[in-house]
């Protein structure tokens, strides 16, 4: 295929850097996301010459891209970035994105199924992989139109895992990563998905020169998969990667400490922590802080069941913390999150309504995502309880600790990618173990003031080893760029 593009850098990723409501008006309001690309993009600095592709999610978006000039977003709205967005058909978008990444390979990868019902693979599966392809496909082309000659691709995430391969064929010379940013499911777990699927998935991320995890464990994960369905000898020796197979890289990103020690100090950060003091009530009252996007790995029930039993077991506690839960809605097209987040609010209210006093509210539960209040809140930690099922890295473990004005103690679960660079300084648990949950909460809460504040010292360090702008770079640099 001919480029008529010249770019030397390339990102691809389902979410951009912006998106737009359409207001009733007519209007675009266009809203900036944060995250470890959007600041990791900025290391390379205005003047390159970089693009980055990704999909319209919704009306908005769709509206934005018939209105960009030459396929391209304003800048103003970018952040001076250049952003090629893709209006993807509607129905076509949904398939690939509700029905195959977030309920199958989200799933897949986080062992999410309840396997004597699920997963069905019928022919409505096969159609939405279809729409899978043809999403993959379009992102191929989009990349192998806007790059130059010789020109460094990364592919982010699981959502993009057939687009390597694809764009190789169009274009041989490129220099192509893929990152992932999920776990990797072990091979057991892999192969619940048809042996033709499970197989184009993984050829699909070795038709990249290099393939980056954020931790060993998934990376290691990731071959033995290569290893059980498509042979011993891959990937060291994938001849249809064009440059002799493809490398596998580990790139644990990191908190962007900078940005956070900056933002948290901000007025509006001021003003939510005395709201958020209020809300606790109670002189000298402990918190026990969370902060998740409401995603069924996150575990937030069985934290809040946690909670409960620490109120059970330990009832010197009573009236002396408060469980500060932020859980914000996500990926609400699907029934399955939808009862999810239903689920929280219930289990929240049991715990007021069973244990709460007059002037104490055990659970302060908001749904509403306010960036300032989760800074506030994190400030204000006197423990962090990040218990996923399981978790690519978790950014929020490394978040707190940076933050944290007193020094916060870490309850992190031990199937967070997070554990394999702090798990020696947090107090570790077994995401399903209930009653451990509890009792490592107990622990974290009575931790004598001077070895809390070594710990989380050590953990800021730990946590901000690899700032997203390094990891980037770290991703570029491992194809050469
Ligand atoms: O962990 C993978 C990931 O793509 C993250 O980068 C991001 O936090 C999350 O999933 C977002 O999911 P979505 O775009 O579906 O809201």
């Amino acid at each position: 295929m001919a480029s008529t593009g010249g770019a030397e850098v390339l990102v691809a990723s389902n979410r951009g850097p912006v998106s737009y409501d359409l207001r009733e008006d007519g209007s675009l309001h266009a809203r900036r996301g944060g995250g470890g690309l959007v600041s990791g993009l900025s290391a390379i600095g205005p003047d390159a010459n970089a693009v980055w592709v990704c999909a319209a999610l919704g009306d908005g978006d769709r509206e934005a891209v018939r209105r960009a000039e030459g396929g391209r977003l304003p800048t103003g709205d970018t952040g001076g970035q250049q952003v090629r967005m893709l209006d993807i058909d509607a129905d076509v978008f949904a398939d690939a994105y509700n029905g195959i990444a977030n309920s199958v390979l989200w799933f897949v990868h986080h062992m999410l199924y309840q396997t004597p019902l699920e997963p069905v693979f019928d022919a409505e599966f096969r159609r939405q992989w279809g729409s899978y392809q043809a999403y993959n496909q379009a992102f191929a082309e989009a990349l192998a139109q806007e790059a130059g000659q010789g020109a460094v691709v990364v592919i982010q995430d699981y959502h993009l895992a057939l687009a390597p391969r694809m764009l190789r064929r169009l274009r041989p010379d490129l220099r192509i990563g893929h990152f992932s940013h999920t776990p990797w499911a072990p091979p057991d777990y892999f192969r619940l998905l048809p042996d033709d699927i499970a197989a184009e998935l993984l050829s699909g991320i070795l038709g990249a020169d290099h393939a980056a995890f954020l931790t060993r464990r998934w990376a290691d994960a990731f071959v033995d998969c290569c290893h059980t369905v498509l042979g011993p000898g891959i990937p060291a020796a994938d001849p249809a990667s064009g440059s002799g197979g493809t490398r596998i890289g580990v790139h644990g990103l990191g908190a962007d400490a900078d940005f956070l020690r900056k933002r948290s100090h901000e007025p509006d950060v001021d003003e939510r922590m005395r709201a958020l003091r209020e809300e606790i009530g109670g002189e000298g009252r402990k918190t026990i802080v969370r902060v998740d996007r409401t995603e069924l790995s996150k575990n937030i029930v069985r934290g809040l069941l946690a909670y409960r039993q620490l109120l059970d077991d330990h009832p010197e506690w009573r009236e002396r913390v408060v469980h500060v839960a932020f859980a914000y809605p996500s990926r609400q097209d699907l029934s399955v999150y939808r009862d999810y987040t239903a689920e929280v609010q219930r289990v929240a209210d049991e715990i007021n309504a069973a244990y709460g006093t007059a002037g104490w509210t055990p659970v302060v539960l908001h749904v509403k995502d306010d960036f300032a209040r989760s800074l506030a809140a994190y400030r204000l930690a006197d423990v962090a309880l990040v218990n996923p099922i399981r978790d690519g890295m978790n950014l929020v473990a490394k978040e707190i600790p940076v933050v944290s004005d007193e020094g916060c103690v870490l309850v992190l679960s031990r199937e967070a990618g997070a554990y394999e660079e702090l798990g020696e300084d947090a107090v570790v648990v077994n995401p399903y173990d209930i009653g451990g949950t509890a009792e490592a909460l107990a622990l974290a809460l009575a931790m004598p003031a001077e070895e809390r504040a070594e710990r989380c010292k050590r953990l800021a360090e730990a946590a901000t080893a690899l700032p997203p702008a390094r990891w980037f770079l770290e991703q570029l640099g491992a194809l050469g760029g």
